[in-house]
């Protein structure tokens, strides 16, 4: 794969647009951007070449037990990888960088909220041991599932 992960600083964001759309997607990017400078989500990010190919983030405080408990319970959020650049393994690096990070944070568990109809992202997360359904429901973007991890 080449390339290497490194944390985001806030100013750098804007060139997440390398992975996604983030004019189409602008309420999305204000949000995280907003969070970013709180420090309540830690992003990093896949390079090679100077091109972002993937982000994850973890968000510390979501105001939902079945995704954050404080110091015990850390939030997987905005998993993506380029499109040109999916299946050579750059998610399941990225998810295992944030296992390793949340492990030295000090967390003992880790959740994610997956659309039951992600077929690559369910397989990617049960592959890494994403395992124990805590919630299945319905938003308006359809039925999904909340899993957790125990570290
Ligand atoms: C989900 C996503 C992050 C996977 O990233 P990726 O870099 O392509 O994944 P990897 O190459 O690391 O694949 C790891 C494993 O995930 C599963 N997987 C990934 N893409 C898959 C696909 N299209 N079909 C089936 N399984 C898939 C496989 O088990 C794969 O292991 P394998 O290649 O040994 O079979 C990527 O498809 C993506 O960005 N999707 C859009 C955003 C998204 O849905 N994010 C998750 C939100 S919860």
């Amino acid at each position: 794969m080449n390339g290497s992960i490194r944390m985001l600083r806030p100013e750098e964001f804007p060139q997440c647009s390398d992975i996604w759309d983030m004019e189409k997607h602008a309420d999305l990017a204000a949000r995280f951007l907003s969070e970013l400078r709180s420090g309540n989500r830690l992003t990093w990010v896949y390079e090679r070449d100077g091109l972002f190919l993937g982000e994850i983030s973890l968000v510390l405080n979501k105001d939902d037990p079945d995704y954050t408990l404080p110091g015990r319970r850390i939030y997987v959020s905005r998993l993506i990888v380029r499109r040109e650049n999916r299946r050579q393994g750059i998610g399941k690096t990225l998810v295992e960088y944030a296992v390793s990070r949340a492990l030295e944070m000090g967390y003992a568990e880790m959740s994610i909220g997956v659309d039951m109809d992600n077929y690559p992202a369910l397989r990617l997360y049960t592959g890494l041991g994403f395992r124990e359904i805590l919630f299945l429901g319905e938003d308006a973007d359809g039925k999904y599932f909340k899993l957790l991890k125990r570290l």
